[in-house]
């Protein structure tokens, strides 16, 4: 790659998750010696954001809808971390000038019918060109894909065996950003939800059975889970993060770097503790249930919709400070032994656990370029385990994540 003016350009960085991404470059690539630039719409905005974290970078200006203003960007920059979503709205531009300008990139995407989009424009050219286009490196889809990752590859290591499934089970709290709504809103104006309920969407082909259809499809009950002693439901994030742990599976089959038996599953559940675990997995199955129903109806969107926290808005410091996540990996070999992993952290899941995944996944490319999984010349539209893998892993657990896996 031709020398260019910055390591990292931080896309969307007046945004909510888009501020705190400055913050964490602030903190930890300055340190590194990352030639770093914030970007965005709004020039007054941006430089606010520099002035109140108190850093000295350029700041970078264009409009999504601007292409020629977005190629300037791209163009002077190895890596882009973006977070100005909705994706599907502001994202165009800037995936196509990364393809253009083989420019590698990084967001925080959880809208798995954009995504398909860039798989269907851009894989194959990001492929041969050997650029890493990376979306769903926030909380989705890193913790699902990257344990998934690090327990298949610790059964074919340790045990010698190809893995037969992974099983992953969460537990979190934290508060919800106006950003995050207005995407999933904007799914269901564009009508996303039916793409979504696709169990393969993201794979490379759609030569699916009809019965690996129906093994994957997203559960909709909640039940007792007899191994972990406990109850189980629904997970809301599975229908994005399920199906990035299946494109992982499917690229690395593609690469003759297989995660294990043919008909290799994944799953991911909500788990619920006691007291009362199995009234809570009844009552959010169920609340959860009508609220996707009532979001449906296009009137019933647009009447809660101006209650909801609008874009720009999210949750207090105090909430995001005491937030949290787990992410318990179970896999099982092909001979039934199970191993047991775990990811965990402190701070709100679609905040602090976000933006540390996606400025950790940008500094893997942007410093450790030559040791990723695949060598320099992997590219396409990649999943943070395919993409980043291992490297991912490490820095994250510097940055002070638990990732155990195995446990010991
Ligand atoms: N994966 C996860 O776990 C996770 C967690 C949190 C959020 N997210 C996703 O991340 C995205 C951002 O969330 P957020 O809470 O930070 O939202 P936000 O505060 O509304 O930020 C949106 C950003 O997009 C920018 N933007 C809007 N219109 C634009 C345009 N025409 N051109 C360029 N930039 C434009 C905004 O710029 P201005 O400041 O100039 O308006 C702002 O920087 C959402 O899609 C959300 O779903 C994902």
């Amino acid at each position: 790659m031709p020398e260019r003016s910055y390591d990292v350009v931080l896309y969307g960085a007046s945004g909510f998750v888009g501020k705190q991404t400055v913050q964490y470059f602030a903190r930890y690539a300055t340190a590194e010696s990352v030639r770093w630039a914030i970007a965005g719409r709004n020039r007054q905005k941006l430089e606010a954001v520099r002035d109140q974290v108190g850093v000295t970078v350029d700041v970078l200006v264009a409009d999504s809808q601007d292409q020629q203003a977005i190629d300037v960007i791209v163009s002077q920059t190895r890596v882009v971390l973006s977070t100005a979503g909705p994706f599907a709205l502001y994202g165009n531009a800037l995936a196509d000038a990364c393809v253009r300008f083989k420019t590698h990139y990084v967001d925080i995407t959880g809208e798995t019918p954009w995504v398909r989009t860039l798989i269907d424009r851009y894989h194959a050219q990001a492929a041969l060109d050997g650029t890493r286009i990376i979306p769903c490196c926030g909380f989705d889809s890193v913790p699902s894909d990257l344990g998934t990752y690090l327990i298949v590859r610790h059964i074919q290591q340790a045990l010698h065996l190809p893995c037969q499934q992974v099983v992953a089970y969460f537990q979190a709290t934290g508060g919800f950003n106006g950003g995050t709504l207005a995407s999933a809103f904007n799914l269901y104006d564009a009508q996303g939800l039916k793409q979504m309920s696709e169990p393969f969407l993201l794979n490379p082909s759609s030569n699916q059975s009809q019965s690996q259809i129906e093994r994957n499809r997203d559960p909709q009950l909640p039940s007792f889970d007899p191994d972990l002693n406990t109850w189980i439901a629904p997970f809301f994030m599975a229908p994005v993060n399920t199906r990035i742990v299946r494109r992982s599976c499917a690229l690395f089959e593609e690469w003759q770097e297989p995660y294990g038996a043919a008909d290799f599953a994944y799953q991911e559940y909500l788990k619920l503790d006691e007291p009362l675990a199995g009234l809570k997995a009844v009552g959010l199955t169920t609340g959860f249930a009508l609220l996707m129903g009532a979001l449906q109806q296009s009137a019933l969107r647009s009447l809660i919709q101006p209650i909801l926290p609008q874009p720009g808005d999210g949750p207090s410091e105090q909430t995001m400070n005491e937030g949290w996540f787990s992410c318990e990996v179970v896999g099982t070999a092909s001979d039934g032994r199970k191993v047991r992993g775990m990811i965990r952290d402190q701070g709100d899941p679609g905040n602090r656990a976000t933006v540390k995944f996606v400025c950790e996944s940008a500094l893997s490319l942007a410093l450790q370029i030559d040791e990723l999984p695949g060598g320099l010349s992997r590219g396409g539209i990649l999943t943070p385990a395919t993409g980043l893998g291992s490297v991912l892993a490490e820095r994250l657990r510097r940055a002070g994540m638990t990732i155990a896996i195995p446990l010991e």
